[in-house]
């Protein structure tokens, strides 16, 4: 399977042989990082009205989430678009994270259409490293399609699990590998590396219930969710909360 996996890996890399030179020679990325947002934008419209009744299922919990202030202060980890600010409740104060720039003018555009939410800052920044954000500072994160594509997904959830207030809540829907063995995980192996330059790092073979079990939660719920399109090679999605 290893050496089927080797030979149709290097395939797919002839096929695409110049986008592996550019991403070689450092001028994949900056492209990448800029048409990244608008490909996210198309997608997302399709994929909430997919979505939308998981998703207020999901977020329609953080309104019992209310912290001290009398709101709910919501991080929302590797932001894209805001994607998912139409499912928040009113009142909740915002702070999105996403470390492209680029993300801001359509973000801005998100923010402008979603009145009931009280935006804080847009921080520029990784989840693996959030030291703009103090300990206990969130009743709530949330994060959906970023654990594919953070470089370690252990320490983003290390960065959550500070941020958090003591029963502070993260909301999570991730889309993860395809069981092993079977011909649609050979397939993501098979994609991955052309995958990942389109995909802005986007890693296809991610066992994210793995590193959510292993994190030390209080308490862990996640179900697992067929993908909304089938013809992209992303594979299952878990969705779920965990609880600090
Ligand atoms: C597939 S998009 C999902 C965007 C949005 N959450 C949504 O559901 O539409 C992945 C996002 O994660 C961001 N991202 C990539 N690496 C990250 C990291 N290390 N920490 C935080 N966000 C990251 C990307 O910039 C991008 O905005």
């Amino acid at each position: 399977m290893d050496v089927l996996v080797r030979l149709l890996q290097l395939l797919v890399l002839l096929l695409t042989l110049p986008l592996h030179l550019m991403a070689l020679l450092g001028c994949w990325q900056p492209l990448c990082k800029s048409y990244f947002p608008y490909l996210m934008a198309a997608l997302t419209a399709k994929s909430n009205q997919k979505m939308e009744s998981k998703k207020r299922e999901l977020f329609g919990q953080i309104k019992r989430l209310t912290g001290g202030s009398g709101k709910v202060a919501l991080l929302e980890l590797g932001c894209g678009t805001g994607a998912n600010f139409q499912f928040y409740p009113a009142g909740c104060r915002i702070t999105c994270l996403d470390p492209n720039p680029h993300m801001e003018k359509l973000l801005t555009k998100s923010m402008a259409e979603n009145r009931h939410l009280q935006y804080e800052q847009f921080v520029v920044a990784s989840g693996e490293d959030m030291k703009q954000l103090a300990d206990g500072s969130m009743d709530v994160v949330v994060s959906t399609l970023v654990l594919c594509s953070v470089q370690s997904p252990r320490r983003v959830l290390q960065e959550v699990q500070r941020v958090l207030r003591p029963g502070g809540v993260f909301f999570f829907w991730e889309h993860v590998a395809e069981p092993r063995g079977s011909w649609a995980f050979l397939w993501q192996q098979v994609l991955e590396p052309t995958w990942k330059h389109i995909g802005d790092g986007c890693c296809l073979t991610r066992e994210t219930w793995k590193d959510l079990e292993s994190a030390q939660f209080s308490e862990l719920q996640m179900e697992q969710q067929p993908p909304p399109f089938k013809w992209l090679p992303v594979g299952p999605h878990i969705m779920g909360k965990a609880i600090k």
